[in-house]
């Protein structure tokens, strides 16, 4: 009894934590301090569950060590192997731990109570329980595959181990592209009422397990059809969705045991990544139903046979020189070749000149939300200076130099268009500026696949290469003037 009080003030204190935590959250200044009390609350409530296993003897100390020591194990050596580019898929398979985690609670509940006989002959508590089992496991699974799905799609292919190697002597990746046939949608459709059909038989016959299983196996099926036909640019809606989905099937498997802090912390997640994903579905112009339904993006990659002669840093270098207003347009480039701080050295040559320096953040730059603003809040620039799409698009009209770093999709001005993977897509009007720079590689397409007619703009300077090279050759060029 005093136990049971102990485990629900700890629960009560992690929640709270989890809620101020979200809080903080909400202004870049105070995200750090967010993050923390969010850990906090998540370790509490990992110590609280712990102890409560072992002094009900749930299970026992051994398996209790083991389990911290396996997770502990695995989360140090991911989070600390993982390149910021590899971020988006480590959280896609977070996600994917997360609803996976709540299946088996609930399934292994359902197995408990078959075996100690703790079915409910009737009633409320037979119909609360065993829906909320159902629920937890058709939302788990489905977030499950679907996550692993996702991950697969944004690391560009699966790999397959123990076949043939390429002429690089690398072994196999597969790659599910874009893949959206018409008849695709009922079958979705049919999985998901044959779920439905399966949780109903759950409770008329709840001592059969098989239903349980058959809703493992349409639920799995159900995640991977409804991930295989998003592309073009809209996995950053699929990726929040999955998360929000990982919280609601952790708040059912709290339905479940009973377990508060669960149903409060999957809660929040549910929410937190529901706005998300509306605000992803306004930063992409479309609508939940028509990422999900419609498949965008299904033309495949389009193969670039326009060229364009590059610059060089020194011309750039000569062209920044006396602007009044520059606005740079960072994109997934700059991640990978982590250029942001020489980016700030450039923007501060720039404003020490007194030239007005800002950044264009489009909300799906990079691969996941926010991405730009963490790489350019590591390299220490100002909050301030980060406008978004809406703002900068404003004031494009009046920037001199737009300086494009590995961003494509989304300045590609075929968006406007409404046409192809990228269509309706608001983008950063980087092609009304005076002069546009972009560096990247090549003339290769960005994520969706789609080739970019602002390369090719008279106005257009390509600096052809690496980012963080090709920003220092710049900022060299721009201190020997
Ligand atoms: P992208 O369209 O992905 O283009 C990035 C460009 O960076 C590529 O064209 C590539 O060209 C260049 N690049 C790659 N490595 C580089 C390097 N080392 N140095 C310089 N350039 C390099 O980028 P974006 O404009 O940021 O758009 C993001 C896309 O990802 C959108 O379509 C978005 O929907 C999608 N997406 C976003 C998210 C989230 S939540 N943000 C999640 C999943 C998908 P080269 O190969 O020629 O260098």
């Amino acid at each position: 009894m005093v136990e049971s009080v102990v485990w629900d003030i700890g629960y009560l204190a992690s929640a709270a934590l989890f809620i101020i935590g979200i809080k903080k959250l909400s202004s870049p200044r105070t995200a750090p301090q967010g993050n923390r009390l969010g850990a906090y609350g998540m370790l509490l409530a990992v110590l609280v569950t712990m102890a409560k296993m072992y002094t009900e003897e749930i299970i026992g100390l051994e398996l209790i060590v083991a389990g911290l020591a396996i997770g502990i194990a695995v989360g140090a050596l991911m989070a600390t192997r993982v390149e910021m580019t590899g971020m988006p898929e480590l959280v896609a398979l977070f996600n994917g731990f997360g609803g996976g985690a709540s299946a088996l609670v609930g399934l292994s509940e359902v197995l408990g109570r078959l075996q100690s006989g703790d079915v409910p002959s009737d009633g409320i508590e037979l119909y609360a329980t065993w829906i909320a089992i159902g629920l937890s496991g058709l939302v788990g699974w489905v977030t499950l595959s679907g996550s692993l799905m996702a991950m697969g799609k944004l690391k560009g292919g699966f790999y397959i181990p123990f076949t043939s190697k390429d002429e690089r002597g690398r072994s196999k990746w597969i790659n599910f592209p874009t893949w959206g046939p018409s008849w695709l949608n009922p079958v979705k459709g049919f999985l998901l009422l044959a779920s439905l059909y399966l949780i109903s038989l759950t409770i008329q016959h709840p001592e059969n397990h098989d239903y349980i299983y058959a809703l493992a196996g349409t639920s799995c099926l159900l995640g991977v059809l409804f991930v295989i036909p998003i592309g073009g640019a809209d996995m950053p809606v699929v990726v929040s969705l999955l998360n929000s989905m990982s919280g609601i099937a952790a708040a059912f498997t709290g339905f479940v045991i009973q377990n508060n802090v669960l149903i409060i912390a999957g809660s929040m997640v549910g929410a937190a990544g529901l706005i998300l994903t509306f605000i992803m579905c306004k930063a992409m112009n479309r609508t939940l139903g028509a990422v999900l339904f419609k498949s965008f993006g299904g033309g495949g990659r389009e193969t670039v046979t326009r060229t364009k002669v590059g610059s060089d840093p020194e011309e750039v270098a000569m062209v920044c020189d006396g602007i009044t207003k520059c606005v740079i347009v960072p994109g997934y480039g700059m991640a990978v070749s982590q250029a942001q701080h020489a980016v700030k050295e450039f923007a501060d040559m720039l404003e020490s000149d007194g030239v007005e320096v800002s950044y264009g953040i489009h909300p799906v730059a990079g691969r996941m939300p926010g991405h730009m603003n963490v790489l350019l809040a590591e390299a220490s620039v100002p909050y301030e200076q980060l406008i978004e799409m809406e703002q900068i698009n404003s004031e494009m009209s009046e920037c001199d130099v737009a300086l494009v770093i590995g961003a494509n999709d989304t300045v590609n001005p075929v968006a406007r268009s409404g046409e192809g993977p990228l269509g309706g897509m608001p983008i950063i009007d980087a092609d009304k500026a005076r002069v546009v720079v972009i560096i990247k590689r090549s003339l290769s397409v960005g994520y969706a696949g789609v080739d970019n007619d602002l390369f090719y703009e008279d106005k257009t300077m390509m600096l052809f290469g690496d980012g963080k090279k090709m920003m220092n050759e710049l900022n060299a060029a721009m201190k020997d003037l």
